[in-house]
């Protein structure tokens, strides 16, 4: 028999060390910084050191929700990432000894810029449907850089999320509507080739409002008199401001909607402003920050809306559960916030943009850096260690 009652199990989040303050970036760089701060809204953007990559960072997030029952009933391992290192082998393959997990799961790598997570989401959650007594671990990790002095500077960040799916969700039921829509586009994408993305900033931003405002439309025509129903909007957040670009283009067409989810709006930016963009995570950042910082209850329905560019985007839903927030450790996601260490923006300026991460080999990392945790050793004949 089938099983309709599926979602997230269990979500963490891991952001790197390391962060520079977006008001000292904008004065090194000759910005106003408030345009920044207030018409980007960024204050922090966090950095990952080299002792970091996506797979180390995955099995930080991970670690801490996942135990031997978890571990053993894992039927899938999905990595969804824009920032993969290797063409062939996936980023999944790692967590298998890093995390123990019973070695008959499947695995692989998924992409689709930053929708990536929301199509590992989506796959679980049909997965579990028909497999009620297996889980699908999630990990979504990236590193978002754009370069030193380009428009997109100011949002880049760097963290991972993982989050369990299973048939005993405790903290979002996921429903089964969903509207998912594709438009063959040149918003932001990176050829092989190059080491940072191609971006057409004010289009990007353009093309996610219309998606949005499509994708809300048809939610409203597939799923009659449905769409009222949804508490609060999330959103994949680059930047702080770019859902709330989306609510306002909604203003016309529907006032009151457009208002309620305003309302309750910068909470779900929260984490994004002190972090920046995780590309396949954002949304879920959001997510995360909005259960934080918000006061939403159990049955609450949730509307996400996930957007990846090239461009794919879904808006779908899911109800809060009976004691959501103890199933989430705030104390641990606000400590990693609070205990992060500052780079002066020349360090930065003369470290960070370093060619690594593609390189066949580094020197290994030297073991006084060393996080507790999982770090990357080094690379040797683009083996990772
Ligand atoms: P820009 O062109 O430098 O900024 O970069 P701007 O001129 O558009 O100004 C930004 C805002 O600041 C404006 O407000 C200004 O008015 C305001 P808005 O009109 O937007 O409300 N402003 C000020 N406010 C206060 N005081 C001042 C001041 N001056 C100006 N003194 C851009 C913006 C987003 C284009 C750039 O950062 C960029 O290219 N970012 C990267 C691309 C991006 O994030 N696109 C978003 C949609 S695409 C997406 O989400 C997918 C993505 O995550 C990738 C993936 O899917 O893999 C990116």
């Amino acid at each position: 028999m089938e099983n309709k009652y599926v979602g997230i199990e269990k979500i963490s989040l891991y952001i790197p060390k390391y962060y520079v303050d977006i008001e000292k970036l904008a004065k090194k760089r000759n910005v106003d910084s408030e345009k920044w701060t207030k018409g980007i809204g960024q204050e922090k953007m966090s950095i990952i050191p080299k002792n970091q990559d996506i797979v180390s960072m995955s099995a930080n997030a991970a670690i801490n929700i996942l135990n031997d029952e978890d571990k053993k009933n894992i039927g899938q391992v999905i990595f969804a990432t824009e920032s993969g290192f290797d063409y062939s082998k996936s980023a999944s393959t790692y967590l298998f000894d890093l995390l123990n997990i019973n070695r008959f799961a499947r695995s692989y790598e998924i992409k689709q810029a930053c929708y990536g997570a929301t199509a590992a989401i989506q796959i679980a959650c049909d997965y579990v449907r028909v497999r009620p007594n297996e889980k699908v671990l999630i990990l979504s990790s990236d590193i978002s850089k754009y370069g030193p002095k380009t428009r997109g500077e100011v949002t880049q960040g760097a963290g991972a999320i993982a989050i369990l799916i299973s048939s005993n969700p405790k903290i979002l039921k996921i429903t089964e509507k969903s509207v998912s829509l594709t438009r063959n586009e040149y918003d932001f994408w990176r050829p092989s080739y190059s080491e940072y993305p191609f971006v057409d900033g004010k289009f990007s931003t353009q093309l996610y409002i219309d998606m949005f405002k499509e994708s809300v439309n048809e939610f409203r025509n597939r799923y009659k008199n449905t769409l009222e129903n949804i508490e609060t909007m999330l959103f994949h957040l680059p930047f702080s401001k770019m859902g709330k670009k989306g609510l306002i283009s909604l203003e016309e067409d529907l006032p009151l909607l457009s208002q309620k989810w305003l309302s309750k709006y910068d909470q779900s930016t929260k984490l994004c402003r002190q972090i920046g963009n995780l590309y396949t995570g954002s949304l879920y950042l959001s997510f995360l920050s909005q259960l934080i910082y918000g006061n939403l209850k159990e049955n609450s329905e949730i509307g996400f809306f996930s957007y990846g560019s090239g461009a794919v985007c879904e808006l779908f839903t899911g109800i809060l559960l009976k004691d959501f927030t103890s199933n989430i450790d705030i104390k641990f996601i606000e400590k990693m916030l609070e205990n992060r260490d500052e780079i002066d923006v020349s360090e930065y300026d003369l470290n960070y943009f370093e060619k690594i991460y593609t390189e066949e080999s580094f020197i290994y990392v030297e073991e006084k850096l060393m996080e507790k945790g999982f770090n990357l050793k080094g690379i040797e004949n683009g083996k990772r260690e």
